[in-house]
């Protein structure tokens, strides 16, 4: 059985940014788009714009931080669509600081969303995708998962943790015709600043002036993501900028990270990094 065959597809966090092109995208190859937010007005303008695109859609509110509010979304589609072949597990927050200045709540917060929500998508979703036969799931991480930049701890740990996730769910869910995909993009421009926590103005400045000087969309973004899920590729990193810095790192972890021990300590990190973002080196 195609895995896809059905073009049922729900998409967390797709009132906005990468969810609403991914839903876009889908949309104009006949996809029906579960839009799973919460930002009620943003995924009516989502649904609007699915619906130009030539597919059909539906909102469900639900915020992923709450594993029943997600069991209850995961019953719907599956009760009213009779099946879900695509989970994209995209809604996501940013947290930027050094490690003991960020307000522990601020850890738990980003935790919640971007690991625990979506732990809850997998867990929901995997045994239903079973039962009907197969399908796939996209999560969306981040390069920061594999690199782990400085004053980025909270965001790196939740996306490396879903990275973990993701491959261990490659074998294990393999049996059951389920495919796999972990996404890890560099910056590109979306709403995700409008709600990000800082621990001081620099860090504020420098995410901006990344989304800013950012060399890809969203929409291209989106469209690298559903060409490696319809190959069926574990790993989808969009841009050549992530794909040069995460085999760099595979090759010399050590000298990788001693580079950014060197920097940071001779207080050249900083200034580096505003350099390669107003580059465009970082997107
Ligand atoms: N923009 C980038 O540079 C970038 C880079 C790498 C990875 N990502 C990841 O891409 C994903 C999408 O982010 P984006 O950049 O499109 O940002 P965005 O802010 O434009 O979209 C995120 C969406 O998630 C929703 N959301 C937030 N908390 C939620 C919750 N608790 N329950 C349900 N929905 C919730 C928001 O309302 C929003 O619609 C995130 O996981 C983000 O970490 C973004």
């Amino acid at each position: 059985m195609d895995r896809l065959m059905g073009k049922r597809a729900v998409i967390t966090g797709a009132a906005s940014g990468l969810g609403r092109s991914l839903a876009t995208t889908l949309a104009g190859e006949g996809w029906r788009i579960g839009i799973v937010d919460i930002n009620d007005a943003g995924a009516r303008e989502t649904l609007e714009m699915v619906e130009r695109a030539g597919g059909t859609g539906e909102i469900y509110h639900t915020d992923v931080a709450s594993p029943e509010a997600v069991k209850a979304m995961a019953d719907h589609f599956f009760d009213s669509w009779g099946g879900v072949d695509l989970l994209v597990n995209n809604a996501g927050v940013a947290v930027a600081g050094f490690v003991g200045d960020i307000p522990l709540e601020d850890w738990k917060w980003i935790h919640d969303i971007n690991f625990w929500g979506m732990v809850y998508g997998c867990h929901e979703f995997i045994p239903r995708m079973q039962v009907q036969g197969g399908g796939h799931i996209v999560n969306v991480a981040s390069s920061a998962g594999l690199l782990s930049p400085a004053e980025m701890a909270p965001y790196n740990t939740t996306k490396a943790a879903v990275i973990s996730l993701s491959e261990t769910l490659r074998a294990e869910v393999s049996p059951y015709n389920i495919g796999i995909t972990v996404a890890c993009p560099m910056f590109f421009n979306t709403n995700l600043l409008e709600c990000a926590r800082y621990t001081d103005d620099w860090e504020k400045e420098w995410c901006e002036s990344t989304f800013r000087y950012a060399r890809m969309t969203s929409e291209e973004v989106a469209n690298r993501i559903i060409t490696a899920v319809k190959k069926d590729k574990l790993y989808a990193v969009p841009q050549l900028s992530g794909k040069f810095f995460w085999l760099n790192k595979r090759m010399m972890p050590g000298t990788f990270h001693g580079l950014f021990r060197f920097l940071n300590r001779h207080g050249l990190e900083r200034p580096l990094f505003k350099v390669l973002a107003r580059l465009g080196l970082l997107q």
